[in-house]
Parts: C-alpha cells; sequence; structure tokens
C-alpha cells in the first residue's frame, strides 16, 4: 500500500490554499495532521471518500454527532424537506417544540429545555445559570474532562493564554473522579454553584469514570446544595437513548446536550430541573426584557433544519436498537483489535466502552486501565503527538479515518466489512509504526 502522501496530492493541493486562509491551514485542531489533513468531498453510511477518491472508513462520525452514519435517508429527507419550507423564521416553530418533547421524553433530567447551537454554548449557559440560580461563583470541574473552549473551561492548572485570571479563579480543579476531594471541597467551602463532568469519564471514556464515581457525586451534591451538571455533549444518545444518565440511573440536575442531538447539523441544547431555569424568565412589569435576567440570546438557538435533523435522529434511536448496535459493533472491533496486538507481541491495547473505542500505546492492558493503574496524564494526551500522527497517517494509508487521540467513534452503519477492513489496517499499522 502506498503512504498517506502518495495517495492524497488533491488535499496537499487544496492545504496549500488552506495555509493562506486558516491558522495552520485548519478549521478544528482535531484535524491537524502531518504533513496535512484529509480534504473530504462526500460520505455515505460509515464511509467517506477523499478528493482523489479514495475511500476511508470513517470512525470520526462528524466528531462523534453521526450515530446513524452519514446520510441517513430519513434525516436527509426531513433536512430536504425543511429546507424547502424555510431555513430561520425568526420565529417560534412546531419543531422546536417536538425536538424539545423528545429530549424531556428521552432523558431523565430534562424537565425544561434552552437550545444553543454549539456545545461550548451550552456548557457556558449552563455553567451561567447554575451560578446565578445558586447566587454562588465557582465549580468544580475534573482535570483532563473537556466541556468546550469558552473562558470557564478551556484551561487546566496553569490558567490558559488569553484567559483572565479573575475567570481562572471561578474554577475549582480536581482530580479526575477523586471523590473524596469533591468532598472534602463541598464540605469545607460555602461558594461552590456546580459540579461540571462528563458521565463517561474525560474524552468519552478515554480516562475511564464509573457509576459508583457518578453516584457518589450525586449524594455529595444533594447533601452540599449544589447542581450536579452532566456533560452530555457526547455521551446524550450514544451511551444509550437516554444518554449516560438513564444507563447508569444517576440523574443531575442539568445536561448539556449536542452532536447527536441534532443529527449531524449545528444544534445544542441545556436541559434539566425546571427551577433552574428560572433566572431565564421575564419576571413581568417593572423588568427590562434585557435584564436583569441571566442573558441568553443566539440567531440559531432551535434552528428549524437542526431540528428537523434532530428530531429524525432522536425518534430512530427511541424506536430502534441503532445505539445497542453501534455499541455491540465497537466491542466487536475492541476485541479484534486487542487479538491483532497480542498476535504481533505489540505493547498497544485497545480499550473503551459503549461505541468508541481508544489505542493506548503506553504498554499497559484494558485490565490495568480499568483498575485505575495508568495515570490519566498517561492515557489522555499523553502519547507524543508525532506517534499519534503516523498511527493516523499510517491508518489512512490503509483507508481507515481514526479520530486523533488516536481511536474512533462507531456508528450503527458500521458493519462486518468495517471491522474487517480495520483489524487489516492495525496489522499493517503495528509492522510499520508500533
Ligand atoms: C463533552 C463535550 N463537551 C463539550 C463539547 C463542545 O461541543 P462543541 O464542539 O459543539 O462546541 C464537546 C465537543 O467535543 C464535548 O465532547
Amino acid at each position: 500500500m502506498s503512504s498517506y502522501s502518495d495517495r492524497t496530492p488533491g488535499s496537499a493541493r487544496l492545504f496549500s490554499r488552506a495555509k493562506a486562509c486558516f491558522p495552520d491551514g485548519i478549521t478544528h485542531v482535531g484535524r491537524y495532521l502531518e504533513p496535512y489533513p484529509l480534504f473530504v468531498s462526500h460520505a455515505k453510511g460509515p464511509r467517506k471518500w477523499d478528493v482523489d477518491g479514495n475511500e476511508y472508513v470513517d470512525y470520526f462520525g462528524g466528531h462523534g454527532a453521526l450515530l446513524l452514519g452519514h446520510c441517513h435517508p430519513e434525516v436527509n429527507a426531513a433536512v430536504a424537506r425543511q429546507v424547502e419550507r424555510g431555513a430561520h423564521f425568526g420565529a417560534s416553530h412546531e419543531l422546536e417544540v417536538e425536538w424539545a418533547e423528545l429530549i424531556r421524553e428521552m432523558v431523565p433530567s430534562a424537565g425544561k429545555v434552552r437550545f444553543t447551537s454549539s456545545g461550548t454554548e451550552a456548557t457556558h449557559l449552563a455553567m451561567r445559570l447554575a451560578r446565578a440560580y445558586t447566587g454562588k461563583p465557582k465549580v468544580v470541574r475534573f482535570l483532563s474532562h473537556f466541556h468546550g473552549w469558552h473562558d470557564h473551561v478551556a484551561f487546566g492548572e496553569q490558567g490558559g493564554p488569553g484567559i483572565l485570571p479573575g475567570i481562572t479563579e471561578g474554577a475549582i480543579l480536581c482530580r479526575p473522579h477523586d471523590v473524596e476531594q469533591v468532598r472534602e471541597v463541598c464540605a469545607s467551602r460555602s461558594d461552590v454553584a456546580a459540579i461540571i463532568l462528563e458521565p463517561t469519564g474525560a474524552t468519552f471514556g478515554q480516562v475511564p469514570c464509573s457509576g459508583d464515581v457518578l453516584r457518589q457525586l450525586r449524594e455529595i451534591a444533594t447533601a452540599a446544595g449544589v447542581l450536579l451538571i452532566f456533560d452530555e455533549v457526547i455521551s446524550g444518545f450514544r451511551v444509550s437513548p437516554g444518554g449516560a444518565q438513564a444507563h447508569y440511573g444517576v440523574t443531575p440536575d442539568m445536561t448539556t446536550l449536542a452532536k447527536i442531538l441534532a443529527g449531524g447539523y449545528p444544534g445544542a441544547a441545556v436541559a434539566g430541573r425546571a427551577d433552574v431555569f428560572e433566572p431565564l424568565n421575564y419576571r413581568g412589569e417593572g423588568e427590562s426584557l434585557l435584564g436583569p435576567r441571566v442573558p441568553h440570546q443566539g440567531t440559531f438557538n432551535a434552528s428549524p433544519v437542526s431540528a428537523a435533523a434532530g428530531i429524525a435522529t432522536l425518534r430512530i434511536l427511541r424506536d430502534t436498537d441503532a445505539v445497542e448496535k453501534a455499541n455491540r459493533t465497537a466491542e466487536t472491533i475492541r476485541a479484534a483489535l486487542n487479538e491483532v496486538c497480542r498476535r504481533k507481541g505489540s505493547p498497544w491495547c485497545v480499550y473503551g466502552e459503549f461505541s468508541a473505542f481508544h489505542i493506548f500505546t503506553g504498554g499497559a492492558t484494558p485490565e490495568d486501565i480499568y483498575a485505575g493503574k495508568v495515570p490519566y496524564t498517561a492515557l489522555k494526551g499523553g502519547t507524543p503527538l508525532a506517534l499519534t500522527q503516523r498511527i493516523r497517517s499510517g491508518f489512512l494509508a490503509e483507508g481507515v479515518d481514526l479520530t486523533g487521540w488516536p481511536g474512533g467513534l462507531v456508528s450503527s452503519a458500521h458493519g462486518e466489512a468495517e471491522v474487517e477492513a480495520t483489524v487489516k489496517a492495525l496489522e499493517a499499522v503495528i509492522d510499520a509504526v508500533g
């Protein structure tokens, strides 16, 4: 098989134009790839094709937005119908109500819903609402967990370039899933508004979490009068039709949703206990529409086209075994890839839960990882960038597009042929790189 560069002259040509337009020539840091990123022309089901006509098994899945694969016919038909009727009414519309009703039916914590355009906006709003509702300034979150790129979440222990020191003071950063640390914080302070976390652990289980941790955090939050926020931007409608909270039977006070929620189109939401949304309400005479309530606008909130795609997607997830199928296929992939690692005597292993797989190159077994024997800093961001880049471009040369961590998100459209292609790709990549 020829190398990534040999196969992709069209991507190289487009990258030379993109470099003049974009920082690093890319539009999302997750798409960074040496010597240049893949430029894709179209996609269908579990596959996509680059501008040179090469075919790939796709594990990016629209950054996790496509649990049904690309171009599901019912989603496409719903979008096409809506485009004919209008993209934006600047008014309330029936689809937004239907969309929210489905969320309330499927997601246990969803008493009320507020739509935003992205997951980043959803976590931003959830944290602002939590502070307004409780009258307290601080939010506890876990190192390594990802909640988007707004100022309150886009930094670790060292703060971050461009982020005001005053804002970093609003965060209390804890070690991932260290329940005792959170218990101590909540017991010793009276200024904590909320705890926010990815309920499946950082980056959909790259740093694994557990139902037991969620149950203990629920108890701690309730006892301390602190709001518990599950960031289900990626786990929502993926772990189960009702997300991680339905799977584990732990109901947070607020939930952030995006990605699958809008069926591959831009759209997101905060859902949660009805009373927590009170600070968004107009209080009547004497108050301006602009305040002092919690400000939240957004030109594309509840976009009709995204609503149409979201409704079509959520109905399928509610009424079929699509989520279960993606979970089963991912389990088959993890087992098959671990078998390749063993057969080849490679120190790599493949782990993950639900519809994800993560490749760990640091020399541990999945059992070690789930026993907590591998530090979170090794699991997330511990593989040198040069190695992850060689793994990604090695897989691309074999016709498989992995996510950058490296790993993959599996859809219900993936099947035996995709599993087989992925096994072959890993064999070749281990021979070349590992
Ligand atoms: C758990 C989590 N929260 C928030 C976000 C940010 O969402 P968006 O990219 O829609 O802004 C992401 C995106 O990957 C995510 O995985």
